[in-house]
């Protein structure tokens, strides 16, 4: 499962084949020989030949060519085997800052050079003020084919990300200070077991709103939060909250009862993962003295692989006062609690500031709403200047209050061509599944269109889980997507849908 080899169809530029691994969480144990295990860090080097016409790239720290179309790659820090990954392809490269290019297929590179040039840098400087030296030499980044499972993968000194990202304004470039908040996080200090995969992706939400904060603002970054909220709500809504991988420590196991560690791959180890880091903070309740505690963890465990026994007695031993007044053991709050008990965060932070981005997106949804519709107030509000996550915003209130008043939807369609005929892929997704809780059939094909066109899980998942749940015609429409777009897709992808649409999942 976890070499990719693309048809030319299925690149961007559909004129030569394609290869890319990935080896999160446990597939390069299929790539190459090796304690497949995060708690194991290691040093690698690869000598890859490949044909006349490609270019390979890994995630090392240096690599140069040799004759007869051989690269040879060494990475000089010790990391665990799931950062190890490898793309041949077409692909070219161009600069954007000085310690970054992009690599990207030629037919997408001015694109991927426009989207990102002379904005890395500024990312990178703020992470290490804040964390510490960035210790990986380059922070490259990899514009992968459409079928790329996730936004991002934070392979290092060279991030795999989405092509969706190519928005053309920078508009979901939050996935890019994910991948650089990695660097610290997860690449550096990182979990040693998968069951606690919440330290490699908790404390990288909050890094990478730290950054955020620092480069954007603090409204716009708790917007940002908010809409992640909102997906914690809806993850933990389609499970239950108690189901077992709603905990930050869950059991891997084998089996049939067992999770599996690519299951943990949800909206709780990263949301209620930022809300735990958000709640230490707020027991030292001075960021400035918290940001330095984060430095002086990054720089304990750099290199190694620790458990969240580990993180929490270094807290506590880094604030003593803390420690004295016991505040791992306050009712309700336990540190326990917080990674034995399935559900809803006990502490949410403070998003308020980011009330004025938030508010009028609700008071339009709830416009949109209303049994008759007040089109007079409607179209007083002007949307034409909002950003990309404020729409997000406006589409997750009214999915939450869908299926709306018979007609309202076709009405939204139409007054806001911005939203229904966005090419962006967040705004897309929430517009999908507007059209499919409101059975919306007139726009039914830009569901498909839009499964066509990429292959990310978080996109793929929520739209055929939808399209299950619905009526005859969108059950009809979630097997007619899913055999034309099958082969396209990630195995592990294609074996989350199988299981959703009640097909067979080979083992
Ligand atoms: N490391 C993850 C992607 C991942 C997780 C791959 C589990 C395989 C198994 C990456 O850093 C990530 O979290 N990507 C997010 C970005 C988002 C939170 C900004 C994604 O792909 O959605
Ligand atoms: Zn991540």
């Amino acid at each position: 499962p976890q070499v990719c080899w693309l048809a030319p169809e299925q690149t961007a530029g559909k004129q030569k084949p394609y290869m890319y691994t990935q080896g999160q969480a446990v597939l390069n144990r299929s790539f190459f020989p090796c304690f497949d295990t995060p708690s194991v860090k290691f040093t690698y080097s690869a000598t890859v030949k490949v044909p006349e016409g490609f270019t390979a790239v890994m995630s090392a720290t240096s690599w140069e060519k040799q004759k007869d179309n051989t690269f040879v790659f060494k990475m000089s820090q010790p990391i665990p085997s799931y950062l190890i990954a490898l793309v041949v392809g077409d692909i070219v490269s161009a600069d954007v800052g000085p310690r970054s290019r992009v690599w990207a297929e030629p037919c997408l590179i001015e694109a991927a050079k426009k989207e990102y040039d002379g904005v890395i840098e500024e990312f990178l400087v703020v992470g290490e003020k804040l964390f510490g030296p960035y210790v990986w030499g380059r922070y490259d980044i990899l514009f992968m084919p459409p079928s790329f499972p996730f936004g991002g993968m934070e392979n290092p000194c060279l991030t795999f990300v989405t092509p969706c990202l190519l928005a053309g304004d920078r508009s979901l470039v939050d996935v890019i200070i994910h991948e650089i908040s990695h660097s610290w996080f997860g690449n550096l200090v990182t979990n040693a077991s998968w069951g606690e995969f919440w330290l490699n992706e908790g404390f990288t939400m909050y890094a990478q709103r730290r950054i955020s904060t620092e480069v954007y603002g603090l409204p716009y970054t708790c917007l940002e939060a908010a809409t992640g909220r909102a997906l914690l709500r809806q993850h933990m809504d389609a499970t239950g909250e108690d189901h077992p991988l709603n905990k930050l420590r869950v059991v891997i196991e084998p089996g049939l009862w067992g999770i599996n560690p690519d299951d943990t791959y949800n909206e709780t180890p990263y949301e209620k993962g930022y809300c735990f880091v958000s709640y230490l903070a707020h027991l030292v309740g001075d960021q400035s003295k918290f940001d330095a505690f984060l430095q002086a963890y990054v720089n304990r465990f750099k290199f190694q692989s620790i458990t969240a026994d580990d993180t929490l007695a270094f807290f506590l031993e880094y604030f003593p006062e803390l420690k004295k007044k016991g505040v791992d053991s306050i009712p309700g709050f336990e540190f326990d609690r917080w990674l034995n008990t399935p559900g809803w965060p006990p502490y949410l932070p403070d998003l308020s500031p980011g009330q004025q981005l938030m508010k009028p997106a609700e008071e339009l949804a709830e416009l949109w709403a209303a049994d008759g519709l007040n089109m007079e107030a409607i179209e007083a509000v002007d949307i034409t200047g909002w950003r990309t996550y404020q729409l997000v915003y406006f589409l997750d209130q009214v999915l939450q209050k869908s299926p709306l008043p018979e007609g309202n939807v076709e009405r939204l369609s139409k007054m806001y061509p911005k939203i229904s005929k966005a090419q962006n892929a967040e705004l897309r997704l929430r517009w999908c599944q507007i059209i499919l809780k409101n059975n919306l059939e007139a726009e039914y094909s830009k569901v498909k269109d839009f499964l066509h066109s990429q292959g990310k899980q978080k996109y793929t998942l929520p739209l055929y889980r939808a399209m299950w749940g619905g009526s005859e015609a969108t059950r009809a429409l979630a097997m007619e997507t899913f055999s034309a777009t099958a082969p396209q897709l990630h195995v592990n992808v294609q074996n989350y849908v199988k299981k959703i649409l009640g097909l067979q999942v080979a083992e």
